[in-house]
């Protein structure tokens, strides 16, 4: 192709992108990326912290489409998101998705290249987190029993399970434990995507070095990372970062975030730790990836 030839196809290239749109065309797309849970592991923390990426875009609330509003259709799906060009990045969090049976055939169906981001923690930390939350939303009904009750004792009146059948002295069927059985849930999302399709963050270091565990999720989607330590803050109220704006305000994650959790008696710590144990090797197994819990 002579010089002139060469240029007029690099202006023509770079006005319209393959599809046809000029580049700089903003229109709803379907996500690529989707935060799948884990629930209160850090998953509204990560989703707020990659926003700090400017190719990065999501809806505010969450969307529940794969395993709520699936019957809407897909046009009602993307819908849902915001404007992005062709190069940025349009993501989803919907940590109700990693305990759904649908879930991960649905995803694949509309997607077999859908990258995936699970946050875990500690599973004994987040069924405190979970345990909290749900009592004060239970206030209303009455003072939900202790922690402890809940996942070693007799907690019939409560749980709609049998308290008595206990696993190893835990009340394994209440929902807070179950869910931080990760290799369980874990095992349908494999049945689907390959492993090297899936990202695990790390959800207490989300809290000890947000911009590390931000930096390797943003190279996960592709992207250069943007985020940098100097984004962030600790909250000296709550302990947890925050970002920091340019004015060097502080932009905190609002009040049902950071919560503060009632004491637990030591000895369930420990049982709980002794029954979550075997489950995180388990788990860690499952996914070449090892954590500190
Ligand atoms: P608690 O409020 O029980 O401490 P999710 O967004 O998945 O529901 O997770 C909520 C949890 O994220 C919080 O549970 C908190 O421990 C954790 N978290 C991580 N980073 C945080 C941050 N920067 N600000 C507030 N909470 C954060």
């Amino acid at each position: 192709m002579a010089p002139n030839g060469r240029l007029i196809f690099l202006l023509f290239y770079l006005i319209f992108a393959i599809d046809g749109a000029p580049i700089g065309h903003k229109e709803k797309r379907f996500p690529s990326a989707i935060i799948i849970g884990v629930k209160k592991a850090g998953t509204r923390a990560l989703l707020e912290f990659l926003r700090l990426n400017q190719k990065i875009h999501a809806p505010g609330p969450e969307v529940h489409f794969f395993d709520k509003n699936y019957e809407k259709g897909l046009e009602w799906y993307r819908n849902q998101m915001p404007e992005t060009t062709w190069n940025e990045v349009t993501i989803e969090k919907s940590p109700a998705y990693f305990v759904s049976k649908s879930a991960p055939e649905r995803i694949r169906q509309m997607n077999p290249k859908m990258k995936l981001i699970v946050v875990v923690r500690d599973p004994v930390t987040r069924a405190i987190s979970d345990y909290t939350q749900a009592s004060l939303k239970k206030k209303r009904l009455g003072m939900m029993p202790s922690f402890e009750r809940m996942a070693v004792g007799d907690c019939s009146g409560w749980l709609k399970t049998n308290c008595t059948a206990k696993t190893r002295g835990v009340n394994a069927n209440w929902g807070a434990i179950r869910l931080g059985i990760y290799h369980r849930h874990m095992r349908h999302w494999l049945n689907h995507f390959p492993l090297d399709q899936i990202h695990f963050v790390d959800g207490e270091r989300l809290i000890r070095d947000p911009a590390s565990e931000v930096a390797s999720t943003e190279r996960f989607l592709g992207l250069e990372p943007m985020v940098h330590d100097a984004d962030f803050a600790v909250d000296p109220i709550k302990g947890f970062p925050c970002v920091r704006r340019n004015d060097q305000t502080l932009h905190c994650l609002g009040k049902s975030k950071g919560r503060k959790h009632p004491n637990v008696d030591r000895k369930v710590l420990e049982k709980l730790e002794r029954f979550y144990q075997p489950e995180n090797e388990i788990f860690f197994r499952l996914i070449n990836k090892h954590f500190s819990w």
